[in-house]
């Protein structure tokens, strides 16, 4: 029991984690109730969260939603489950000069740079790039494809959408959303949507 791990989700992104990292690797997936009907993670599901800590000790999340990420980290907290040790594909290739948090997913395909810290609770979805000493906050989710260049910065819960660039140096604000294929050559602002190329904002947004 004590190793482990409860797989907060039970969408789409939950059983992607599931197909890369077997079902055996997993005690079970919780969901809030209201999403039990429609779960379709192949793992047992869960709807109380006190009843997790039976199951397992540490968790990962596989939401694509900030605001879900946070709330839910902290009730897990809250019951005495702790991040998981990185969830690391075999075929990802990380640095070893580089650093990443507790609870973070490297999908296939991953490549982590030398001396990159990639922040907890990020998910790093199939073949995205983090460049050299690029760093990123708590609770990212970087869809495929992705490449973040060397030195770039993402704040808390930024949110990068499959094919966008992020170029040298960068900062993205906390809680910014990169559309799918942009390419952003100047800092995006906390809180922005960032659209097209060269990347513009197009909006701001709540969380
Ligand atoms: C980027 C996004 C948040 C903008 O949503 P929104 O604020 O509701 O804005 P709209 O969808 O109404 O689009 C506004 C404008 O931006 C354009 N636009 C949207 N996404 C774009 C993108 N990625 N690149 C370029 N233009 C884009 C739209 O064509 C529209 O242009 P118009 O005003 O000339 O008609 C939304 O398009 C989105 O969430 N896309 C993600 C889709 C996704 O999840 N893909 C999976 C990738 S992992």
């Amino acid at each position: 029991m004590s190793d482990a791990i409860v797989l907060v989700g039970t969408g789409a992104i939950a059983q992607e984690i599931v197909d890369v990292f077997g079902r055996e690797r997993f005690a079970g997936a919780y969901c809030d109730p209201a999403y039990a009907a429609s779960a379709r993670v192949d793992l047992a599901v869960y709807t109380s969260l006190a009843s997790l800590r039976a199951l397992a000790s540490c968790y990962v999340i596989g939401l694509a939603d900030p605001t879900d990420r946070l709330r839910l980290a902290s009730e897990l907290e809250r019951h005495g489950l702790r991040a998981a040790p990185p969830l690391i594909a075999d075929t990802a290739r990380v640095s070893p000069s580089a650093q990443l948090g507790g609870g973070t997913v490297l999908a296939p395909g991953v490549q982590i740079g030398p001396r990159a810290r990639v922040g907890g609770h990020n998910m790093l979805m199939h073949h995205t790039v983090f460049g050299h000493d690029a760093a990123s906050g708590l609770q990212v989710v970087i869809g495929p494809g992705v490449h973040v260049a060397g030195d770039a910065v993402l704040g808390d819960c930024v949110v990068i959408r499959a094919n966008a660039t992020i170029a040298k140096g960068i900062t993205v604000g906390d809680h910014a959303l990169v559309a799918q294929s942009a390419a952003c050559f100047r800092s995006v602002p906390a809180h922005a949507t960032a659209i097209g190329n060269p990347a513009r904002v197009l909006g701001m947004r709540a969380g």
